[in-house]
């Protein structure tokens, strides 16, 4: 955020700032996407729905997994959530209680464990590198659960920031691992949709405990209609349904039937992504050219997390000089990872293909003086 903050000063002094701090895609929402929210808007009838969302939604999801994974998915176990970062706090306050210890990746997304702490929970951060490709193991898990029992263990694959993916028989290996202890697998698919080298699996193939989270807001560009799901094992359907009642009534209808319209839009989507992967094209090249040796495996998402220890021992002065001096925005690696964090950052390739070729020409001058 502070930089951020420093990038948004620089843009209102002149500087032309190009963008690679940002987490969101950078493309509108499809046409028919908006068209639909424009018709519903137009009607003035928007209301509460149902807790768990409207029955078009609702069968839009059970179609895609069908076809996007060959999974069948029973109506009464889907949950429409105001994105994802609803479906955590509901997942949480649901499976745990107040000191329960849960299982993470470092680096990993920062706000799992802030919610997990706000909600009395304990984050067992675990430090994952190349050697298991940056992902949890059941060797992972058996040792954390050793120390003291483990009520949950949270995945994203795609991760964040790493961008990389377990293979479907890794990701077999650790959910049947954790259903074997009776510990609920938490699986964040919020980047499913943009994967470019390994293919992506849904928990859900593996295991009806698995709690599957996912979003309108990456793969169909919907960061701002706070729109999400959850498909849930049954025992925590009902919970989860009382609780989203009590908390926020329901997900906005307005989102809701703009979300099922996004469903009809697979080509559009699918040339946002082709967007994506020329982006990374130019950013792994440019990356190269610019001396930067140690770049994890950009299976998928929109991210490429980098060792900077070449170049400097603090991420976070590293990525303040990289924007003061030649206006490039990215984000310093501690709130991935406080222990490690500073000798990594983050590049986001969500934003214009002609930005992250400019970034990369004015990155591979500025780091040729180091
Ligand atoms: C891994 C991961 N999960 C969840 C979220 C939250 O997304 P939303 O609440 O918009 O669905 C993000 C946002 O950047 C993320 O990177």
């Amino acid at each position: 955020m502070d930089v951020m903050a420093a990038a948004n000063k620089l843009e209102a002094e002149g500087a032309r700032v190009l963008h690679m701090e940002v987490g969101q895609p950078g493309m509108p929402v499809p046409d028919h996407v908006r068209v639909a929210a424009e018709d519903a808007l137009a009607s003035g009838k928007l209301g509460y729905t149902e807790a768990r969302g409207m029955p078009i939604l609702r069968n839009a999801l059970i179609k895609h997994y069908a076809e996007h994974y060959g999974v069948d998915v029973a109506d009464e176990r889907i949950v429409v959530t105001t994105g994802s970062s609803a479906g955590f706090n509901l997942a949480f306050l649901a499976a745990f209680d107040p000191g329960d210890r849960v299982a993470l990746t470092a680096p990993g997304y920062p706000a799992y464990r802030n919610i997990l702490k706000a909600l009395g929970l304990i984050p067992v951060e675990i430090e994952v590198g190349p050697e298991t490709r940056w992902a949890l193991t059941p060797e992972h898990i058996e040792k954390a659960h050793a120390e003291a029992p483990l009520k949950g263990v949270l995945v994203a694959s795609p991760a964040n920031p790493t961008g990389t993916m377990m293979t479907p028989e890794a990701l077999k290996d650790l959910v049947e691992a954790c259903e074997a202890k009776g510990i609920w697998f938490i699986s964040d698919e919020i980047y499913h949709g943009l994967s470019y080298e390994v293919q992506e699996e849904t928990a859900l193939r593996f295991s009806q405990k698995a709690i599957i989270i996912n979003s309108f807001s990456k793969y169909y560009c919907m960061t701002g209609w706070r729109i999400g799901w959850m498909i849930l094992p049954e025992e925590l359907v009902r919970p989860v349904e009382r609780i989203a009642q009590s908390l926020y009534i329901s997900a906005p209808q307005l989102s809701q039937i703009a979300a099922a319209a996004a469903f009809e839009v697979k080509d559009d989507l699918e040339r946002v992504k082709a967007v994506y992967q020329e982006n990374r094209a130019i950013l792994l090249d440019g990356l190269a050219a610019a001396g930067f040796d140690e770049v994890m495996p950009v299976d998928g998402a929109f991210y490429a997390y980098v060792g900077v220890r070449k170049f400097s021992n603090d991420s976070l002065d590293f990525c303040k000089r990289m924007l003061e001096e030649i206006s490039v925005a990215s984000t310093p690696g501690a709130d991935f990872d406080p222990a490690h964090g500073a000798g990594y950052m983050r590049f986001s390739f969500a934003g214009p293909t002609e930005d992250i070729r400019e970034a990369m020409t004015r990155l591979k001058a500025w780091t040729a003086n180091f």
